[in-house]
């Protein structure tokens, strides 16, 4: 039976244009998926690709208007039985965030993967090729379901949650913490490093299709209490601090940001160090904090509009979720 897999394309680099092999600047998303397909329908991948245009931008523009499409064309891809499989090309740049977003409030019943790549598609050692073969083999293996959301960059698989950029230029711009991948791929072959971990293979929450607004605080040597005031507004729901090391901040803003965890809007001690967990301290219960445990700022800020606008707003609640997470 031929595997058949869905392609939603959303622009970023791996549809990138530079006009030149060794062009330092480029275009992100300048490649139709129909011209993409046509590409690499020469590879002989051995599955059926067909695609559908969600966008086609640089992800620094990927948000709700965008998800809001997404979402829904992912969701009828995974419903339709002649369906093995679904890609979602995406800039790098935020490629991190879309994933685990789609990681929460999807099922996992059949593969899901984004995909990426760092040189436009007229480089010199153009990676999209190379990452798109390795996506369809993923997204055509049983044995990807029950994963969740998957990220293929190089030959590496990761899982949606661990899965973080560190690096802004070269071919090896991802990582993962705490797992660092969960599998290596190459167009050939698939090797699962364990079990599946999302066998029940339900979506974690629903679909929220208008997120509250949460702000990223980033804390560095000399942050005030009002530089903080200055960047939160009335529409601010929920806090995250990219605090420096274990998720620390000056005494200042520490009393104030306690006191918008009084008021109710909850917030989330993450931390701007790369990797690392961060864990509650004594001060957490007093001062109404959660802990972001091993997710970045970025992430607990998705997971934390996931969680406000499916109601849960109690700290003690939404620390639960941070810990399974
Ligand atoms: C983008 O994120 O859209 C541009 C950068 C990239 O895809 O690597």
């Amino acid at each position: 039976m031929t595997t058949k897999i869905t392609v939603l394309a959303t622009g970023g680099t791996i549809a990138g244009i530079a006009g030149s092999a060794i062009a330092p600047e480029y275009r992100a998303g300048e490649i139709g998926i129909d011209e993409y397909l046509e590409q690499v329908g020469g590879l002989g991948l051995g599955a059926q690709l067909s695609g559908r245009q969600i966008a086609n931008i640089d992800s620094a523009e990927i948000g709700q208007q965008v998800w809001n499409v997404l979402h829904p064309a992912i969701v009828a891809a995974l419903a339709d039985d002649q369906c093995h499989g679904v890609i979602v090309t995406h800039g790098t740049d935020t490629l991190e965030e879309t994933a685990f977003l789609l990681d929460l409030t999807l099922p996992a019943t059949k593969p899901v993967v984004v995909v990426g790549a760092m040189r436009p598609s007229d480089a010199v050692g153009y990676d999209g090729l190379r990452n798109f073969a390795n996506a369809v083999r993923v997204a055509g293996d049983g044995d990807a379901s029950g994963r969740g959301v998957l990220v293929v960059m190089g030959d590496r698989v990761f899982a949606a949650r661990d899965v973080r950029k560190y690096r802004t230029r070269g071919a090896e711009a991802f990582r993962g913490f705490p797992r660092e991948s969960v599998g290596l791929v190459t167009p050939a072959s698939l090797e699962w490093f364990g079990a599946p971990w999302r066998q029940d293979g339900a979506a974690c929450f629903e679909w929220a299709g208008n997120l509250p607004e949460v702000t990223i605080i980033y804390a560095y040597a000399g942050l005030s209490a009002a530089a903080v005031e200055r960047q939160l507004g009335d529409t601010t729901r929920g806090i995250v601090l990219a605090g420096v090391g274990e998720g620390n901040m000056p005494d200042a803003v520490r009393q104030m940001l306690a006191a918008q965890a009084q008021r109710g809007v909850p917030v989330i001690r993450a931390s701007r160090v790369d990797e690392g967990l961060v864990d509650r301290e004594a001060e957490d219960t007093a001062n109404g904090f959660i802990a972001a445990r091993a997710l970045n700022p970025q992430k607990s800020r998705i997971l934390l509009q996931l969680l406000l606008a499916n109601g849960v707003t109690d700290p003690v609640d939404i620390q639960d979720y941070f810990d399974r997470r």
